[in-house]
């Protein structure tokens, strides 16, 4: 058993070795950059001579008036040391020193190194390799929970990246245990964590813009299944990651716009919950101030001062809000229609605010 679970944990760290585009980075990020200025950005799960993050910062380093940039890398990514494709060239990264250990690169000024005229990541790379205390080696692996990157941690006013999926709540509950402000890729799946969903319904971490990415890079020993390769390059398509944040972003603010009108025959209620089940997000009547059951996509144009989460539709958060075991015995929420018992796909319960003069 144990054999098992060590051979598991092999299997979900290499499921978590695949690389954001700079695009998909870039756009999300303009909807931030108001928000980076004179501030600390940290990639902690970032081999800064692979990771686009890195890039995008360090590209963008005076653009967003950044303080200071960090990123690490962690030991036992397979592309550290091997795939130097920042810069085109190899670099410093591949010196015998560094070959040995990973590594952190701190950045707090990009200025025409190479005085070409301009700035750009050419000055970057002319820096790494020119300034020594631009990247250093770490004392251990670069594992975001160990104490030196939490110290770097500790620094930063933001961290930004694309975690190990396999270790997200971890991941999460670092960042808010360090009451830090954060941008990060996660699976949709992970707003169901009971550990995640809580803090989505206490508005303590929310959705950015973008739908995540749907494709990323893999490294070439990938065991998971690939879906297209392009100049010798492998790729993955998931459909289903979001951009987590708990940054103030003015999409948070802005109404669902509400159409439909209330009419108790056109919407079921559960069997086992007092709440109406709302099949698409557009079918939310705009004078209903009941509970309702949501699709997960809710969460993406959720405006926490029009709405207020009230609860998981399924598994054992859902038993928390007082849903009943339904007709297969499970507290998953469940309607009868047409003299058939259903159970919908995963819902979140939702409730309109009651706004002094609210406009319907
Ligand atoms: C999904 S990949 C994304 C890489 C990069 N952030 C990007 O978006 O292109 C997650 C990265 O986290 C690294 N990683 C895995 N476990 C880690 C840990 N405990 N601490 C820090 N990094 C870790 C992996 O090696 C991998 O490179």
């Amino acid at each position: 058993m144990a054999g098992n679970r060590t051979l598991n944990k092999a299997k979900a760290a290499k499921q978590d070795e695949f690389y954001t585009q700079l695009t998909d980075i870039e756009k999300e990020m303009r909807h931030y950059k108001d928000f980076f200025n004179g501030k600390v950005v940290f990639c902690n799960c970032d081999d800064p001579f692979e990771s686009n993050f890195f890039k995008y910062f360090a590209i963008n380093f005076n653009s967003l008036s950044l303080k200071k940039l960090i990123a690490t890398c962690y030991a036992t990514s397979p592309i550290v040391y091997t795939k130097l494709n920042l810069f085109g060239t190899e670099t410093v990264a591949s010196t015998e020193e560094t070959e040995k250990k990973p590594y952190k690169i701190e950045i707090t000024e990009v200025t025409d190194e190479n005085q070409d005229g301009r700035t750009d990541l050419a000055d970057v790379e002319y820096l790494l390799r020119n300034r020594k205390n631009a990247l250093t080696l770490l004392e251990g692996d670069g594992d975001f929970r160990s104490d030196e990157c939490i110290e770097l941690l500790k620094q930063s006013d933001i961290v930004v990246t694309n975690p190990p999926f396999s270790l997200f709540r971890e991941y999460v509950a670092q960042l808010i245990n360090y009451d830090k402000k954060f941008i990060i890729i996660g699976t949709i799946n992970a707003i169901h964590y009971k550990e995640i969903f809580p803090l989505i319904k206490d508005n303590k971490l929310w959705i950015g813009y973008c739908n995540g990415a749907k494709t990323y890079e893999v490294a070439s020993n990938y065991s998971g299944k690939i879906s297209f390769e392009k100049n010798g390059t492998r790729y993955v398509k998931m459909g289903n990651t979001f951009w987590y944040t708990n940054v103030d972003i003015e999409k948070r603010h802005e109404n669902l716009v509400l159409y439909k009108s209330y009419e108790p025959d056109e919407y079921i209620k559960y069997d086992n919950y007092d709440a109406i089940h709302i099949d698409k997000i557009a079918s939310i009547p705009h004078d209903y101030y009941g509970d309702m059951g949501v699709p997960d996509g809710f969460l993406e144009q959720y405006n926490p001062e029009q709405f207020e989460i009230i609860g998981l539709g399924n598994g054992d958060l859902a038993k928390e809000i007082g849903i009943t075991k339904n007709y297969r015995g499970r507290t998953d929420l469940a309607y009868t229609k047409d003299g058939k018992q259903k159970c919908p796909y995963s819902r979140i319960i939702v409730r309109r605010k009651v706004v002094e003069n609210h406009e319907d």
